[in-house]
């Protein structure tokens, strides 16, 4: 007898969350053969094959915010901080428009000397350069903020929600001093009634985050009724809490795997973590032996680490990826359970989304199955865990909207919000050049004029039938 197969339409996955949640949790190839199919084929149907550029700007790194996982958080003091004026975001924009590209996004940490009148200004300044729209990502603002903008002639706005589980959410973003964060599904609300176009998204793989969280953040875009959607791996940053973290989990198994296979303290470093580089190199040497190599291995992400490689935790996914997975498994290795465990970050325990490629276009290919008519981005973060082929493939299935950087490139190492996004940036296929590469690879057109959601057009009744 063969298994019935998940339902994949729209209707089923809204009227049962679980069927989400089990697409998400899918490896079987030809299910997933399947699930790509159908979200390239409703993306072609219902927003077509062209592919719109949106240039991003990042035009102050000044932020008042301490999210967990950002690299440009406030108390991050291992980066310069600048904020670019109204001539050098202006001169930005006109490099993007020359290269035939329609819509600017501007986007900045959370920065309060972002004079609102000062904001609108450069949305002036820039609309005045030619037609093109313009998308504001400034987080959490007021009413009187977001209305001026939207009269100044801003069209769009970005603000993830980041999760849609609020224990989550509480966890990793810790409130302004201040107290003037706002509700971000509320913020949401007000974004639509101002007349913008309005984006979310959330990240994927933050520790502690399950495949039932997952499958409710893609259910709230649906009833978000969400214009535009990005959506992006968890890449961890060494200068946050959660690098602090993993640093430290490092370090804690450093000394397990010492004192249960050497019977010694290994000498370590953050920095270096010489002591990992130890266990990996007896483990190479075959010096390290037992049945619990290969789970430490895993484990400790140690697959694809070369001993004494330079400071790996900085590079992307460093394998922490690996290591969610070993936990995920239960596989850690029994001599080394012993250890406490700590409350935070929070654990989802075999729930754990890992912060990885496939998940990604999973999420990718279900939004576009529930929010047909929205834009949806190949995100730079995907192209940051697999720098040739991840923009391809996400526009294979479901996405239709491409952001390349052009942030002046000596500002960009300090707009590092998860690590090897500059370095990314210098990879052919993230250029320009490289991007329209990819288009023509993928056989995709691109787009003409700004690209205004069609989902927007079609809740404000212009869409033609
Ligand atoms: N990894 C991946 N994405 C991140 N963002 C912030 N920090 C990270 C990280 N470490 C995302 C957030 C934010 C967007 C601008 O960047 O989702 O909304």
């Amino acid at each position: 007898m063969t298994i019935p197969d998940l339902p994949l339409d729209r209707e089923s996955l809204l009227a049962e969350p679980a069927t989400i949640c089990a697409w998400l949790q899918e490896s079987d190839p030809a299910r997933l053969s399947r699930l790509w199919e159908t979200a390239d084929r409703v993306r072609r149907r219902y927003v077509g094959d062209e592919v719109f550029l949106r240039a991003i700007i990042e035009f102050s790194n000044y932020c008042v915010r301490r999210c967990a996982y950002c690299g440009i958080r406030a108390p991050n003091t291992r980066l310069a901080r600048y904020r670019m004026n109204p001539e050098e975001i202006a001169a930005c924009a006109a490099r993007a428009m020359d290269a035939g590209i329609r819509t600017i996004v501007l986007q900045a940490g959370e920065d309060p000397a972002l004079d609102a009148e000062w904001v609108a200004g450069v949305i002036r300044r820039v609309k005045s350069l030619g037609p093109v729209a313009i998308t504001l990502s400034l987080g959490e603002r007021s009413d009187e903020e977001l209305l001026l903008w939207r009269e100044a002639g801003a069209d769009r706005y970005l603000l993830r929600f980041e999760t849609s589980n609020p224990t989550l959410y509480g966890l990793y973003h810790p409130g302004r001093s201040d107290g003037r964060a706002r509700s971000r599904v509320e913020m949401l609300h007000a974004l639509r009634r101002l007349d913008y176009e309005v984006g979310s998204g959330v990240m994927i793989g933050l520790p502690g985050q399950t495949w039932a969280d997952l499958a409710e953040d893609l259910r709230l875009f649906a009833e978000l009724d969400l214009d535009m959607i990005g959506c992006g791996p968890f890449i961890l940053h060494p200068d946050t809490p959660l690098g602090d973290w993993a640093i430290a989990e490092r370090e804690g198994l450093v000394a397990a795997i010492g004192q249960a296979y050497f019977g010694q303290n290994l000498s370590q470093t953050s920095e270096e973590l010489q002591g990992l580089s130890r266990v990996a190199a007896a483990i190479s040497e075959g010096a390290l032996g037992g049945e619990g190599v290969e789970e430490i291995r895993c484990f400790a992400g140690l697959r694809d680490l070369q001993p004494q490689q330079p400071n790996f935790l900085a590079s992307p996914g460093c394998g922490y990826q690996e290591s969610r997975k070993g936990m995920a498994d239960g596989r850690m290795p029994s001599a080394l359970c012993g250890g406490e465990t700590s409350a935070w970050p929070p654990s989802a325990g075999a729930d754990q989304v890992p912060p990885d490629e496939l998940t990604t276009y999973k999420v990718i290919a279900l939004a576009r199955i529930l929010c047909p008519w929205a834009n949806i981005p190949a995100t730079t973060a995907l192209a940051t865990l697999n720098p040739t082929m991840g923009r391809r493939l996400g526009l294979r299935r479901g996405a239709n909207i491409i952001m390349p950087n052009f942030t002046p490139p000596h500002y960009r190492t300090d707009y590092q919000i998860y690590p090897g996004k500059a370095e990314t940036l210098e990879n052919p296929d993230n250029t320009l050049a490289g991007i329209l590469a990819a288009l023509a690879a993928e056989n995709r057109p691109l787009g003409q004029g700004t690209g205004v959601s069609k989902n927007y057009l079609r809740r404000k009744g212009l869409l033609p039938a």
